[in-house]
């Protein structure tokens, strides 16, 4: 299928790998107008060398100032889609202050800035979709060592069912997806920073239902979904694209 987000303007958050970038090249396949946004400048102009035709934008998601600047150059926004995110491995007794902040900070009070900077422009045009990159580690399941990383994505799920309930008469949807374990170079990291990375990535398949991690592009399949009007009466939802985690 192609076209369903055919002349649709969308930012991509952390769009420079993983479940970001594969979700910038899905919209762009439907034909819509992207902007891809990320921290990391190189990974940026290797997207747009493969997809000239995807624009990208060295972006700090936590940088309220360069938000505000950046927004300054945009007119319309139809669809924002926010998966900036950091996993913090550990229990309460190993998160630090600085830990919290830190996590915070990314997965949280990024999509607040966001959001807040992003959501005029959807005013200004009679509606728009956000999606909200949370995770199955969240209010929806508690995970071992996940401690900071699970409050801040339960966060993400109470920051989008707000933003669903105070804007739902001016036409914008605003939904969340909880992945489970997906393939993408900082999951990559994780496995290979454990003790015993053969035995780490064992263990992340083994708790997976359907005996495999997720790819990014089946999450893009779903923010697809919700970033078009085959999603025009869904808002204010979490959906689980999980393999079964949390079932
Ligand atoms: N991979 C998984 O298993 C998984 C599971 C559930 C949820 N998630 C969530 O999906 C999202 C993407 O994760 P991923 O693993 O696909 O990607 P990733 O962690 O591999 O990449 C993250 C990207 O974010 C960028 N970034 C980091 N800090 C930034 C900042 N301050 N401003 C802008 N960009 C910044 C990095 O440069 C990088 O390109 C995250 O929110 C993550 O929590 C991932």
């Amino acid at each position: 299928m192609s076209g369903r987000l055919e002349g649709k303007k969308i930012l991509v958050t952390a769009a420079g790998q993983g479940i970001g970038k594969a979700t910038a090249i899905a919209f762009h396949k439907e034909g819509a107008h992207v902007i891809a946004t990320d921290l990391n400048d190189k990974t940026l102009a290797d997207l747009n060398k493969e997809y000239p035709e995807i624009k990208v934008q060295k972006l700090d998601s936590t940088d309220n100032n360069a938000i505000l600047e950046f927004t300054k150059t945009l007119d319309k926004v139809d669809v924002l889609f926010n998966a900036v995110g950091f996993v913090h491995h550990g229990t309460i007794l190993d998160c630090e202050e600085k830990d919290w902040d830190f996590s915070s900070n990314i997965n949280v009070k990024s999509m607040y800035f966001m959001c807040k900077a992003i959501l005029p422009l959807m005013i200004k045009y009679n509606g728009g979709s956000i999606i909200n990159v949370s995770s199955c580690v969240s209010s929806l399941k508690g995970f071992p060592n996940r401690f900071i990383y699970g409050t801040t994505k339960a966060a993400v799920i109470g920051l989008t069912k707000s933003i669903a309930a105070d804007f739902v008469k001016q036409n914008i949807r605003c939904n969340s997806i909880a992945p489970g374990t997906v393939f993408s170079p900082s999951w990559q990291d994780r496995v290979n920073q454990s003790p015993d990375p053969e035995q780490a990535k064992k263990d992340f398949i083994a708790r997976q239902p359907m005996g495999r991690i997720g790819t990014a592009e089946e999450i893009a399949a779903v923010a697809v979904y919700l970033a078009s009007d085959d999603a025009t009466f869904t808002t204010g939802t979490t959906i689980s694209v999980d393999g079964g985690i949390s079932i």
